[in-house]
């Protein structure tokens, strides 16, 4: 087991990285506190690991908010029937939350904990790769309104997260394939070393070999705690780890995302990114095509959907809520593993990034 340290004063705390973390309770149930706990979690989830977390919590006050599967149970009517549920059991500001799932129930849960009594606290149990190497660590919480994704929401830190890579085993493929394209896009903005490993472990990867998930998420969660040690409401480096996804958000948007899982379209946002950093002289020739070759290794999409027009992507792109109001920010990269915030891409150097992806 791997414990990586969140940095952040007052409100830091541990991520837990390991295989059959759920049944090893030792591990992480003396992290928290003798209160009442309330599991949030889904129907997909609940059958496969609900048994096994309530039995490592024999002998607590243990209540269950079961949710349907979902992005769309992101929703504000979800967020309100989960206070009132702890309105009626009674919880108090001593108690913790806990969310079993991936980043729908990690989001949703986390907003109830941030807002409930104003603010108590949970623990994270993500059970997807993208929770495990995003969602779950940063303190990000939100959900959902009709008008747009993540709209409201607070910053609240989990107070542990426990990830255990044994429950990666029973993940869709597409889902798991999308987390990878997460753990690249590490690699891609600070860590050169990661993407050899992931070039050179392409078979045990689509094993789900998990010596190296361990490995993998670890070294995810490692990156993302010093970004957010640093920069945790994303004044600065933070924004980096938004490499690929305002080109990204742009293509799950015109494709109301129902085609795309996040993490594809980020694949395909990734390529368009870096094509533009070759075309602005930012990195040398080559980073894209090294980029492309090892998603499409690992089955993910690396070309722009032909249906959707240049403009309108373009458009999208410039109504993305990460950008500063008046200037266009893009991540983009000075080499392969070296990200830069840059302001100065024109119009038509974009167009021509999301040609050359097409
Ligand atoms: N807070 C943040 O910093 C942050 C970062 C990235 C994404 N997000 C949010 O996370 C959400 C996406 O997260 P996600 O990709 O985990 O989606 P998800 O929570 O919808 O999970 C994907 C699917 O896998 C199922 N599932 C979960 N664990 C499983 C398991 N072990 N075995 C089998 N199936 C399992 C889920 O029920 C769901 O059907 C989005 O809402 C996004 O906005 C948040």
């Amino acid at each position: 087991m791997n414990r990586i340290e969140i940095a952040l004063g007052q409100r830091s705390y541990p991520v837990l990285v390991g295989a059959s973390l759920l049944d090893q309770a030792q591990h992480w149930l003396p992290l928290i506190p003798p209160v009442p706990l309330v599991i949030f979690t889904n129907e997909r989830v609940a059958p496969l690991y609900l048994e096994t977390l309530r039995g490592a919590l024999t002998g607590r006050e243990v209540h269950t908010f079961i949710l349907p599967d979902g992005e769309a149970e992101k929703s504000f009517a979800n967020y309100q029937g989960a206070l009132e549920f702890l309105a009626q059991k009674g919880i108090r500001r001593d108690a913790c939350l806990l969310a079993l799932g991936g980043g729908v129930i990690g989001d949703l849960c986390g907003f109830v904990a941030a807002s409930w009594m104003r603010g108590i606290r949970f623990v994270q149990f993500p059970t997807t790769l993208l929770a495990q190497v995003d969602a779950s660590v940063g303190g990000k919480t939100a959900i959902n309104l009709p008008a747009g994704k993540n709209l409201v929401g607070a910053f609240h830190q989990p107070s542990l997260v426990v990830a255990d890579v044994d429950t990666l085993k029973t993940l869709d493929e597409r889902e798991y394939r999308a987390g990878l394209a997460e753990v690249l896009k590490y690699g891609a903005i600070r860590d050169p070393e990661l993407i050899e490993l992931m070039e050179q472990q392409v078979t045990a990867l689509h094993q789900r070999d998990a010596a190296l998930l361990i490995d993998l998420v670890s070294r995810s969660v490692e990156h993302k705690a010093s970004v957010v040690a640093e920069d945790e409401r994303e004044a600065g480096v933070r924004a980096t780890l938004n490499f690929g996804h305002s080109f990204g958000h742009a293509i799950e948007a015109l494709t109301d995302y129902t085609r795309f899982l996040h993490g594809e379209a980020v694949a395909i946002g990734m390529v368009a990114a870096s094509h533009l950093s070759e075309q602005r002289g930012l990195c040398a020739a080559g980073a894209a095509g090294r980029l492309s070759q090892l998603l499409q290794q690992l089955n993910l999409p690396v070309t722009m959907p032909a249906d959707l027009d240049t403009d309108d992507l373009l458009e999208c792109m410039g109504l993305d809520k990460k950008n500063m109001t008046g200037t266009r920010r893009l991540i983009l990269l000075e080499a392969l593993g070296r990200a830069c915030i840059d302001s100065d891409s024109r119009d038509e150097q974009i167009r021509q990034a999301i040609d050359e992806t097409r």
